[in-house]
Order: structure tokens, then sequence, then C-alpha cells
């Protein structure tokens, strides 16, 4: 049987909600909590260059708060670097950020970018985090995380969950190989495999049927869907059909 299926629950939306007032409701930490309580196995939060969502104080209160680990998602930058640094989270995500994007639209570019990256990694790693690359499922971006010393790939299922979004099928059914591929050929190289991006009720079951993925990070659909039947129940449905297609 394959390993217990992790799932990181990504609260970035609930502080979109808030801002859109600039108060503090509806308040992150609340959602954390309630994550953790419907059987979330990590919160991820997105500290945004322009902190359009997560704020410094979110994670600061993350920090003291939660008893599942933290994975923080983060731009390779000298300010974020200097932030993780000094809270130390369970998990730092390496991802891509563009101010013009609604959202981390593709993976990052690490083959091209393999020495600032290996050298920006390592004060993380010697810190205690566990470092983790968003990329797409591409076998040189693999291979250049691999070579970096990261410790663990999240895969970018953006790409998978638009396509069946938008009926294209057979792209969907490409796109859902290729994950399948690649989160096998990392598992070889001693990579621990994550996935995220888009996913939802319709989209989650196949990618956590590979034995390979050891966590999913959700959000955007999680929030969403909690506005019809609430945090806890929306979270818990999604355990549940991970569940089932793991078993
Ligand atoms: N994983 C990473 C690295 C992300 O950047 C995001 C979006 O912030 C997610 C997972 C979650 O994506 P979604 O909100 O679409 O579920």
């Amino acid at each position: 049987m394959a390993e217990h299926l992790r799932l990181g629950v990504n609260i970035d939306h609930v502080a979109t909600v808030r801002n859109a007032r600039g108060g503090d409701y509806p308040d992150p930490l609340r959602a954390a909590r309630v994550a953790e309580e419907a059987g979330a196995d990590g919160i991820t939060a997105h500290l945004r260059e322009d902190r359009r969502h997560i704020s410094d104080r979110d994670i600061e209160g993350l920090m003291e708060l939660l008893s599942v680990p933290l994975n923080f998602e983060m731009a390779a930058t000298e300010e974020m670097q200097a932030i993780a640094l000094r809270h130390r989270p369970h998990a730092v995500c390496i991802v891509p950020e563009k101010r013009e994007e609604r959202t981390t639209e593709g993976g990052l570019e690490v083959a091209q970018d393999e020495n600032r990256l290996a050298h920006f990694i390592a004060p993380l790693r010697d810190a205690g985090c566990r470092v983790s690359i968003f990329i797409a499922a591409d076998r040189r971006q693999i291979e250049a995380a691999n070579r970096i010393g990261a410790q663990v790939i999240e895969l970018h299922t953006g790409a998978y969950c638009d396509a069946h979004a938008e009926g294209r099928f057979a792209e969907r059914d490409a796109e859902l190989e290729r994950l399948r591929e690649m989160s096998a050929f990392a598992h070889s190289l001693g990579l621990e495999v994550h996935a995220g991006h888009g996913l939802t009720y319709d989209t989650v079951a196949p990618v956590a049927a590979f034995p390979e993925v050891r966590e999913l990070n959700i959000g955007h659909f999680l929030i969403g869907e909690a506005i019809f039947r609430g945090l806890k129940p929306a979270i818990a449905e999604m355990r549940r059909i991970m569940n089932e297609a793991r078993a």
C-alpha cells in the first residue's frame, strides 16, 4: 500500500477576502485551526512580495499557533530568505513570482538559474528547513532541482487542471501522464514529490493515486467550496477523495 498522502491546505485566499475590506476578518489563522481540525497535515501560505494576501503578521501568527507544519511559499529573493531564516518554518517552497500575474502561473526555471538557486537554498537547508522547488513536470527542471540540493519538488498541476476545466481531455490525459512519469522519475532520484495548483474534487483523484506523491497542496478551490459547505466539510471531503484514490 502507498504511504500516507499528506494534505497541505493553502489559506492564502482567506487573506484575500480579508484584505478586500482591509480589516481583520476573516482571519487566516482561524482558518488554519479549522483546517487542522478537518484533517489537514500541514498549512501552506505564500508571502508574496506585494503582500496581496498573506501578511508578515500572518506568518508570525502561524508559526506561533500551528501544531502541524507550515509550508512557507516564497520567491527566491533576499527579503524572503531573511524572513524564512528568522522563522525557520518546517518547509520552504520556492516559487516563481511575477507582479502582474493573478496566481503562480508556471514552475520555477531552475535549469537556467542553477548556481544562484544553489547558493540561495543552502542557508535555508542549514537552518533546518526542508526546501521544496515548485516546477513543471519536466525532466530538465527535476534534474536541476536535484543538483542544487533541494530535498523536495512540488510538481505544478495547473496545466492538467486547466485542460480538464476547459474540456481539452486529450491534453488533460497527456498532462496527467507527464505528471505520472515525472513523479516516478523524481522519486527515483531520491527527491520527495509533492504536487499542487488548481486541484479540485474532480481532478484530485488521479494525482492522489500516484504512489510517489507524498503531499498535495490545495487552496483556492477549498476556500471557494467553503462558501457553500463550510471550510471543515470542504476539507473533509477532499481528504475523503484523496484517501479513496490512495487505497
Ligand atoms: N502549490 C503552490 C506551490 C502554489 O503556489 C499554490 C498556489 O498558491 C498551490 C499549491 C495551491 O494552488 P491552488 O490555490 O490553485 O489550489
